[in-house]
């Protein structure tokens, strides 16, 4: 039998590839090395793996309580029987939302608890473009300056995917839309710290993305100068980032509390099916607050406001400042 190693990535500050074992029946022994190991490294590749979306909602239940479990990350349609159908257009509020995703984020931020940890799993890739990159919000905040880090001691932002598909593709999705939609698209902002507290090693690291916008206490421009700065830091230095190529079978998992990452064009008309699993975080480190507690009146104002601006700046981004007209292609 061959032996579980761990190796990690050349010349970064984050990240390890695992191999000598086999997802579907890891032990509990095996799964607690697996699970420092994210903690340490922040993201973990695991080769040819080849999951399916119950080995990938079964591996991810082991972290925790699943936001959603082996569910298709494509622009291609998946019918009952298993077999991949038409490729969406992109027009559509799905390829809009995979188009967003293009920009740096840490996923469910825009909820009441953000998400613990994330993995996908490839099943067709494209051959060229496409990877799904990551960065590391550690080393992030352990590279700012004194100045800086002092700065935004305090600090928080909000965080709304209303507000990251206005900002960065002019896309302005209808907040009433049902289902999935209706679930990330909702017109509600959630406050969360600059800096935050890993809840498992106590090390502090950035957390701002794409979704974050209008620091209290800052004028709007200084606040989205901040914001963008911070960001832009994180990723300036190539230790910090990390490209994957994708090969079929491949498994990424990656910490959400502490690890950015964006997918990257490719050529849209070629199918790219991934399967994903979200892990919830844990309430007590990552919930912000919920749609009927009284702060989220704040969250709501700021957004409402932000989005009134962008309607007239985003003009001339990718999707125009329109709404969707459809839910699918
Ligand atoms: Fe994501």
């Amino acid at each position: 039998m061959s032996q579980l190693l761990i190796v990690p990535m050349n010349n970064k500050s984050f990240g390890a590839t695992v191999t000598g074992i086999d997802i579907v029946s890891l032990t509990d022994t095996e799964f607690a090395t697996v699970n420092e190991a994210l903690i340490q490294h922040g993201f973990l590749l695991f080769p040819e793996q080849h999951l399916n979306e119950e080995n990938s909602a079964d591996f991810g239940r082991r972290f925790g309580d699943l936001e959603f479990g082996g569910q298709p990350m494509s622009n291609q349609k998946k019918h009952s029987d298993g077999a991949l159908g038409e490729i969406y257009d992109l027009q559509s509020q799905l390829m809009r939302t995979n188009v967003g995703n293009e920009t740096w984020h840490t996923d469910s931020t825009y909820k009441p608890i953000s998400s613990k940890v994330a993995m996908l799993s490839a099943v067709v890739v494209p051959e060229l473009d496409g990877q799904t990159e990551l960065a590391d919000l550690r080393a992030g905040y352990d590279s700012l300056d004194d100045e800086t880090k002092e700065r935004i001691v305090g600090l928080s932002a909000f965080h709304s995917t209303n507000y990251s598909q206005a900002n960065d593709i002019g896309d302005f999705p209808d907040k009433d839309q049902k289902g999935l939609y209706g679930e990330v698209y909702h017109g509600e902002a959630y406050l969360r710290p600059l800096i935050k507290v890993h809840p498992e090693t106590g090390e502090p690291n950035l957390f701002v993305g794409r979704h974050a916008f209008s620091v209290p206490g800052l004028e709007r421009n200084e606040s989205r100068t901040l914001l963008a700065s911070l960001l832009s830091h994180v990723v300036s230095d190539e230790s910090r980032v990390y490209s994957h190529n994708w090969e079929p079978g491949d498994t990424l998992l990656w910490d959400n509390r502490c690890i950015l990452h964006r997918a990257r064009p490719y050529d849209y008309s070629k199918p790219r099916y991934l399967i994903g699993t979200r892990v919830a975080g844990d309430p007590a480190t990552e919930l912000a607050y919920y749609p009927e507690d009284s702060e989220a009146e704040m969250g709501r104002v700021a957004l409402a406001a932000e989005l009134e601006l962008l309607r007239s700046e985003t003009k001339h981004r990718m999707y125009g400042a329109s709404t969707a007209t459809s839910m699918s292609g």
